[in-house]
């Protein structure tokens, strides 16, 4: 796939089967993570990936957190379930370093940009992926569960797995709402 297809095709897809990108793919996924732009070299990241038991270990996170908070059974029972509608998720996590010049949003914005680069580096790859947040990622039980310290803070969990079904078609967008010139 050449480079610049990626990035103008590129749709996130939630039907995701078997198999997970394992071994040099997973290898790439993570590499490609680990190149995120990172003003102060200050590699902020932690990807911890869940696949087979860690899926369910991830669903005792999310519902410990929600049965923490009262919620609904229905929620509780449709996060337990949410892991596992891929067959590996990982979970990425901004860790920050306190920094006179490098603010916790750039960090952020650095762990982001892993998470997007991962992603496409499951696509390029033949995977499939999809980015998930919710209010579970911003939770107290959830930082614990991950050891979030300080200002840390998941920005996403990245389903990933085999295409389960036709990629949507990319929408149109016209550049002239988007784009300025000053
Ligand atoms: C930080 C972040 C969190 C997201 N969280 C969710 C989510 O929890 N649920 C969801 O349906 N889409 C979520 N999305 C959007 C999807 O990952 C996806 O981008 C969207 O469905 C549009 O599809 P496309 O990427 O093919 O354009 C999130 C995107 C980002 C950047």
């Amino acid at each position: 796939m050449q480079a610049l297809d990626l990035l103008l095709e590129r749709r996130s897809m939630a039907n995701l089967v078997e198999p997970a990108p394992e071994g040099k793919f997973l290898e790439n996924i993570i590499k490609a993570g680990l190149r995120a732009p990172d003003h102060g070299n200050l590699t902020p990241w932690r990807f911890v990936i869940a696949q087979g038991e860690g899926l369910r270990k991830l669903s005792d996170i999310l519902v410990h957190a929600a049965q923490v908070n009262n919620s609904p059974d229905a929620v509780i029972e449709k996060l337990k379930k949410a892991p596992f509608r891929a067959p590996m998720v990982i979970t990425v996590i901004a860790k920050v370093t306190p920094h006179d010049k490098v603010p916790a949003l750039e960090q952020y914005l650095s762990a982001g940009c892993a998470a997007q680069a991962m992603q496409m580096a499951a696509v390029a790859q033949g995977f499939q992926g999809f980015w998930r947040s919710g209010e579970w990622m911003f939770h107290k039980e959830v930082h614990q569960a991950f050891h979030l310290q300080g200002e840390d803070q998941i920005v996403g969990f990245l389903y990933l797995g085999t295409p389960g079904c036709t990629a949507m078609k990319v929408p149109e967008r016209k550049m002239g709402d988007f784009v300025e010139f000053l």
